[in-house]
Order: C-alpha cells, then sequence, then structure tokens
C-alpha cells in the first residue's frame, strides 16, 4: 500500500534539549494513525516539522512522496491540520482569515457570492 507519511530518523535540537531524537515511521494511505506519547515527548515538535514549522536538524521526512524540508509549499497542499490551540486571529473577520490562508497555500478561492472554489 502506499505511504502517505514516512519519516527516518527525524531529529530535532533546541540547543542542549534533544525534542524530537532520531524517530522512524510510516502512515500508510488511509491509515488512522495515533501519535500519542508523554508530556514533552517530542509530538508537537514533530508536527511542526511535518508541517513546515519548523526544519528538522537531521533526518528527513516525506508526505505524500513530498521531502517537508525541499518540497513542503507542494506537501502543504495536501494536508490540513487542527491545531491544540486555534490559529484565528479575534481582530480579522471569518472571510479575511480564509483570505489570508488562501494566500499561503493558493488553492483555496472563497466568493462570498457564489460559496467555496478550490483550484
Ligand atoms: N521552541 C522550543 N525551544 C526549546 N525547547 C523546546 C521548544 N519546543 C519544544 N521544546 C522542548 O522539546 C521537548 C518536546 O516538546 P513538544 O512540545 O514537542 O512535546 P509534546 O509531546 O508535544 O508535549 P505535550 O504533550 O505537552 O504537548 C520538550 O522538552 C520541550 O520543552
Ligand atoms: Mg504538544
Amino acid at each position: 500500500m502506499e505511504i502517505a507519511i514516512e519519516v527516518k530518523e527525524l531529529t530535532k535540537n533546541y540547543g542542549e534539549i534533544i525534542a524530537v531524537n532520531h524517530i522512524n515511521f510510516e502512515v500508510r494511505k488511509g491509515e488512522i494513525f495515533g501519535f500519542l506519547g508523554p508530556n514533552g515527548a517530542g509530538k508537537t515538535t514533530t508536527i511542526r516539522m511535518l508541517t513546515g514549522l519548523s526544519r528538522p536538524t537531521t533526518g528527513t521526512a516525506r508526505v505524500l512522496g513530498f521531502n517537508v524540508e525541499s518540497e513542503i509549499v507542494k506537501a502543504k497542499k495536501y494536508m490540513g491540520v487542527v491545531p491544540e490551540a486555534s490559529n484565528l486571529y479575534d481582530e480579522l473577520s471569518a472571510f479575511a482569515i480564509c483570505c489570508l490562508w488562501r494566500s499561503y497555500t493558493g488553492f483555496l478561492v472563497i466568493n462570498a457570492k457564489q460559496g467555496w472554489k478550490s483550484f
């Protein structure tokens, strides 16, 4: 079966702190995968690396075959993340927030009269 997420020896250091220590795993397409661990285990740091918010110190990760460092823009077109804390800006309208996110990804268009479109 096709591999959706492939992580090899992924590591993230913050100075002396080893946040993620040479982890390896694969998630197959269509698989429901639970990513669990105690506080401080490195879950958020790993997700941040997979979504391009943080660069790995060493190791590699691919999402749908795209390298999360060199091909992150392509990878992000196929990713959706529900963060534990809201990423919304209180001072912006819902429409403005959607337009802002579209400007990041380039694949979502919102037309207030015609509804949602994507390309
Ligand atoms: N920006 C940072 N600078 C320094 N250390 C960090 C940073 N981000 C995370 N860490 C450290 O890296 C380790 C892993 O943190 P991370 O937030 O990834 O864990 P977690 O598994 O998501 O924890 P939790 O279950 O509490 O959300 C912790 O020791 C944390 O203090
Ligand atoms: Mg966390």
